[in-house]
């Protein structure tokens, strides 16, 4: 997920440096969940209205976590953790951002978490394969993910592959 991000950051100019910084912040995108009932985490259906509440505090909490830390990847990680939810369209949370409102790390991040999600094991879902996962993302496109970057997350796909790959064995 890390590895995603960066590879997408790398992808659309930024360099080495703000690569670095995006992979830190994207290995700390759910650090509120720390404050979330285990229950709920593990839970193998679906969250009802008030767990689903309870749920969306991860960003914030995540952010109140990190504070006023001043250093760039403390910085950088903020950002990612409270706004990887957002979407393109502004239905996300937790401030309902809209388009380019959404710094560019959290609009790459929304990308790599749902990947990331959906090809995972998870308590609530199957496990999907990545073609599958793939079309997730595509309809998403100009709805949850920016319709720029979502060209750019294709274009990357097959070096993600094999990393997965390798990491796999
Ligand atoms: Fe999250």
């Amino acid at each position: 997920m890390s590895l995603t991000s960066r590879l997408i950051g790398i992808c659309c100019g930024m360099t080495k440096r703000e690569a670095d910084l995006l992979s830190f912040a994207a290995g700390m995108h759910d650090l509120g969940k720390t404050e979330i009932p285990v229950s709920l985490l593990l839970k193998p259906g679906k969250l009802d209205r008030y767990e689903w509440a309870v749920m969306k505090t991860h960003t914030t909490i995540g952010a109140d976590i990190i504070g006023n830390r001043g250093s760039e990847r403390y910085k950088a990680a903020k950002i990612v953790i409270l706004t990887h939810h957002e979407r393109w369209d502004g239905r996300g949370y937790p401030q309902g951002l809209r388009g380019e409102q959404i710094p560019l790390m959290g609009r790459i991040v929304a990308i790599s978490d749902v990947f990331d999600a959906l090809t995972g094991e998870r308590p609530y879902k199957r496990t999907w394969d990545a073609e599958e996962a793939i079309e997730e993302i595509i309809r998403g496109s100009g709805s949850h993910f920016d319709p720029t970057l979502v060209p750019v997350f294709l274009e990357v796909f097959p070096e993600i592959r094999k990393a997965i790959c390798q990491t796999m064995g």
